[in-house]
């Protein structure tokens, strides 16, 4: 059966101590909050890093269960539109003292990993201009300069036969997609 194609809009997370994560997802990582209530007799809040995108990118939910440690969501990520801006929110996050803090390179995307204060995993990542075949997990040093960064992707990844504009694999993905 065929369908059409659809976007990634949200993700509702459980949370433990609700108001401390609505707090710490507007201030510490400036989410938006769109909105906030209940929902069948439990607290529901609503968060977006770009409203004219998305009224929610993520929600946090009151009622989480189990242990911290449990293992159900390996990470949610939200895309930033650079290198400067993935640069600044490093920075932030580490004036923020969280844990895991962690900058790695996919060769297509530019990423970094960190855990919020109830242990979920988050990641910021911009987009290479190229794609790389995955998974493919480095450290990048966000030290280096942004044509630094870019020139040594190239260099690691542009002797592999698969590598190409992302916007030409995109282009013939989606027409095998669509075929
Ligand atoms: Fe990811």
């Amino acid at each position: 059966m065929k369908h059409g194609k659809a976007t990634i809009s949200h993700v509702v997370l459980y949370c433990y101590d609700f108001p401390k994560m609505r707090d710490f997802y507007t201030s510490v990582l400036g989410f938006h909050l769109s909105d906030s209530g209940q929902a069948r007799g439990n607290d529901i809040c609503f968060l977006t890093l770009n409203p004219e995108v998305d009224h929610h990118m993520l929600a946090l939910a009151a009622g989480r269960t189990g242990p911290p440690d449990c293992r159900v969501i390996n990470h949610i990520a939200f895309r930033v539109d650079s290198l400067g801006e993935l640069r600044s929110r490093y920075k932030q996050l580490k004036a923020a003292e969280l844990k895991d803090i962690e900058p790695i390179t996919h060769g297509s995307w530019f990423s970094v990993y960190y855990r919020d204060i109830e242990n979920n995993r988050l990641e910021f990542f911009c987009d290479a201009p190229w794609y790389v075949r995955q998974p493919i997990v480095k450290p990048l040093d966000l030290s280096l300069s942004d044509d630094e960064i870019l020139r040594a992707t190239v260099e690691e990844f542009g002797k592999n036969p698969e590598f190409k504009l992302m916007t030409e694999w995109k282009a013939e993905t989606a027409r095998a997609f669509d075929s």
